[in-house]
């Protein structure tokens, strides 16, 4: 072989395993190939193609591994969570959260499944604030309200790959976006990244970075559906859920904060002692989409949330800074949406825990500012840790 074809043949593995890539994975076509016990692993980093899009764009999809088995599959397009697979309590994994096998699903409608969402996740009232004496309009999307960025919301964007590595314990993705000033309604370019961070304490790590070139309000959280018994099992009303917040904003038909912040205590909204998603639901009209102020008031990392699956043993813990977390059951899913494997998802089939600032806080002077000044940093994280009862 000439020097020539050895030169192309090197830069061919160079593009399709980046450093810290240990092997080369085939695309999840088949969601039950990865239902098998975990084998013995190793820290890895990988990069395939996912596609592209209607306009030919190319979209790339990550995935970082642990040396427990614990995969996470993200695309560049929406920096959308894609799989998420976790062992049970006899070390079998499953990929446990909702969405598409293909890019092909994503493009299309769907709630949200996986997706980072902004500028501003959940929904701000008549789709309108004012900031500095200007107001600004934005799309009214969801029953006369802003819903989850807008039509064209960071859910929908290519991201750029910054960094896919692994450093230390963990393996790392960074993605980065820039929202120009008036995209969307919203006033200032604002630069923002999100990190996914693999550990080996079988931690997943989803932080976020922000700054802006003019005042601006920045509200980011991750949209994933889960099912701790893996995808497209069932619903998840046995799952046994704590919320640590002994508060919740409460909202009107629109599902717009009405200012007050009430206490859970002796209501179906109460998950500070942990209860089975399903024991009140039907105590609350539509089921569960409420936003809960925890105890913590945000700024440090604390901990959020506590979920239990029982046939599987598998817990999810959650830590944020963030000072509150809308807690959503799938109440729209109705079985129209086909998933990964070809599974139908059912109403409740998911369950949602969006770390977050309050709704429409824009509107909302005594709720916690989401306001982003010039020469401020927005910073936030959120921690999902696993780990399988006996
Ligand atoms: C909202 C729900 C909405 C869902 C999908 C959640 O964050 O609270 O009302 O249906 O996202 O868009």
């Amino acid at each position: 072989m000439n020097t020539r074809v050895w030169a192309y043949l090197v830069l061919a593995v160079a593009v399709v395993c980046v450093p810290g890539c240990k092997k080369k994975e085939a695309a999840p076509d088949d969601p039950n190939a990865n239902q098998e016990s975990k084998e013995a692993a190793e820290m890895s980093v990988n990069q395939e193609s996912f596609g592209q899009t209607s306009e030919g764009r190319e979209v790339d999809l990550y995935t970082l591994t642990n040396s427990n088995g614990l995969k996470a599959r993200i695309t560049n397009y929406g920096a959308i969570l894609v799989s998420l697979e976790v062992p049970d309590r006899a070390g079998k994994l499953a990929d446990i959260t909702l969405g598409f096998d293909k890019l092909d699903g994503y493009l299309g409608t769907h709630p949200y499944f996986g997706a980072v969402v902004g500028r501003y996740a959940n929904r701000i009232g008549k789709a309108r604030f004012e900031l500095n004496g200007v107001e600004y309009t934005l799309a009214a999307n969801n029953n006369g309200n802003h819903l989850h960025g807008g039509d064209k919301g960071f859910d929908k964007v290519i991201w750029k790959l910054e960094d896919l590595k692994t450093e230390g314990n963990s393996a790392i993705l960074r993605l980065s976006y820039i929202s120009e000033d008036g995209e969307e309604g919203y006033p200032g370019n604002l630069a923002c990244s999100v990190t996914y961070t693999l550990t080996e304490d079988d931690e997943l790590q989803i932080s976020y970075e922000a700054d802006t070139d003019k005042t601006t309000v920045v509200n980011l959280t991750n949209h994933a559906y889960f099912n701790l018994a893996g995808q497209g099992t069932g619903d998840i009303l046995g799952h046994e859920l704590m919320i640590d917040a002994d508060k919740y904003t409460v909202v009107d038909e629109g599902l717009i904060p009405t200012g007050e912040n009430r206490s859970v205590t002796d209501t179906p909204m109460d998950f500070t002692i942990s209860a089975s998603i399903g024991s009140r639901i039907d105590q609350v009209e539509g089921g569960y989409d409420h936003n809960y102020v925890l105890k913590s008031g945000g700024g440090s990392l604390a901990l959020c949330a506590r979920v239990y699956e029982q046939t599987s043993g598998r817990v999810m813990e959650i830590h944020t800074t963030e000072p509150g977390v809308q807690f959503y059951t799938g109440n729209f899913l109705d079985g129209t949406v086909t998933g990964k494997g070809g599974k139908a998802y059912e109403k409740h089939y998911g369950f949602c825990l969006e770390t977050q600032h309050f709704p429409d806080s824009p509107n909302k002077p005594d709720f916690p500012s989401v306001v982003l000044n010039p020469g401020q940093k927005y910073r936030t994280e959120t921690v999902l840790k696993f780990s399988a009862r006996q």
